[in-house]
């Protein structure tokens, strides 16, 4: 099978498209015929290792010290249909359509791959594409994760920083089911789609700081980390909360919690844990058009070189796709 082969850290040409053998099931796992992968921002952090410290170390033991050799064909979020079962599966059969993360398993960026079936595993929808099903994996569960952790309310009032990526463009869909009033915050060329998407109010962050304007919120959900953090707890009305999606390094927990003691704001941090039970939530809010997956640009396995290129460049809106061509 072809598949998108890892050869080092650096930049996007240390993916490499090559002719790799087909992995088999075993027993309890599905062999999938991927469909559709995304690739992230995350997937190009992780490429070049562009990470804070404290994470590069260990990515380096778990992926490969030098280069990777432990994992060698990256992504992580794919749909497709199963094309075998291993002897002790029982949830799925052959033919399901299935979308899933394949989270610390890599292995999305290829034509199959084997999954084991207790994984972050959902049936697809029907009149959702294998392309609309990938990235969910990824920018539904993250934000369906944080915005369920602060328990947002109906009426309430969500800011989301960083609002215009894969999280964000589903955290505004999640946050809006939940009933809250929307403020998104990115750069001011994609905000007409954050609005199309359900923001009742946009801020482009290059023109306004949304804690210098005045406003108050019951939560504020930073996806990308980088709200100032004091000015921040500020913003937050009595009771709220503060979610950080991506820490910049331990002195941001220790402050998180000395916030979360000194006053009735909460400071959360807890990563996520994907499971097919929330995965099949989001497809039904998926099945039920009440969620839907901002596709900018589509590419192919072989071009996924120009798909990371193309994300590192910080233009994308929502997520970029990848459709997987199978000659039979
Ligand atoms: N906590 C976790 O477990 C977890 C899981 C998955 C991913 N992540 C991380 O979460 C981050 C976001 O993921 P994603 O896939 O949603 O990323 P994404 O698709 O790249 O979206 C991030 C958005 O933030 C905007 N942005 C950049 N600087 C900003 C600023 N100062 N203020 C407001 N907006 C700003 C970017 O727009 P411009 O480029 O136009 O500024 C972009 O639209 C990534 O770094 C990823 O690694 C965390």
């Amino acid at each position: 099978m072809k598949a998108i082969v890892w050869t080092g850290y650096g930049s996007p040409d240390v993916l490499q498209l090559r002719e790799v053998a087909k992995p088999a099931p075993k027993a309890n796992e599905l062999l999938v015929k991927i469909r559709a992968t995304t690739v992230t921002t995350g997937d190009c952090e992780m490429r070049n290792l562009r990470f804070p410290y404290w994470i590069r170390l260990p990515m380096r033991a778990f992926i490969g010290l030098r280069k990777p050799t432990r994992i060698t064909i990256p992504g992580n979020y794919l749909a497709g249909e199963i094309e075998a079962v291993g002897a002790d599966v029982t949830r799925f059969q052959v033919g399901d359509q299935i979308f899933s993360t394949t989270l610390f398993g890599f292995s999305a960026y290829a034509e199959y791959t084997c999954v084991p079936e207790n994984g972050a595993i959902a049936i697809k929808p029907a009149t959702v594409s294998y392309e609309e099903a990938a990235p969910v994996g990824l920018g539904g569960l993250e934000a369906l994760h944080f915005l369920r952790i602060a328990a947002v309310q109906p009426g309430e009032k969500v800011l989301i920083n960083g609002a215009g990526g894969s999280i964000g463009t589903y955290g505004i869909q999640i946050a809006k089911y939940f009933g809250a009033e929307v403020t998104a915050v990115d750069s001011g060329e994609k905000l007409a789609k954050l609005r199309d998407v359900g923001a009742d109010q946009v801020i482009d962050y290059t023109q306004e700081d949304f804690t210098k304007n005045g406003q108050r919120y019951d939560v504020i959900f930073d996806i990308i980390g980088k709200s100032p953090f004091a000015a921040s707890v500020r913003s937050l009305n009595p009771g709220g909360r503060y979610l950080i999606a991506n820490p910049t390094g331990p002195l941001q927990f220790v402050r998180g919690k000395w916030a979360s003691r000194q006053s009735d704001k909460k400071v959360l941090f807890e990563m996520t844990s994907p499971t097919a039970k929330d995965l099949a939530f989001l497809a039904e809010l998926m099945a039920a058009g009440k969620l839907r997956t901002v596709i900018d640009r589509s590419y192919s396995l072989a071009q996924i070189p120009d798909a990371h290129r193309y994300v590192e460049a910080g233009q994308k809106v929502g997520n970029v796709t990848v459709t997987i061509e199978h000659a039979s």
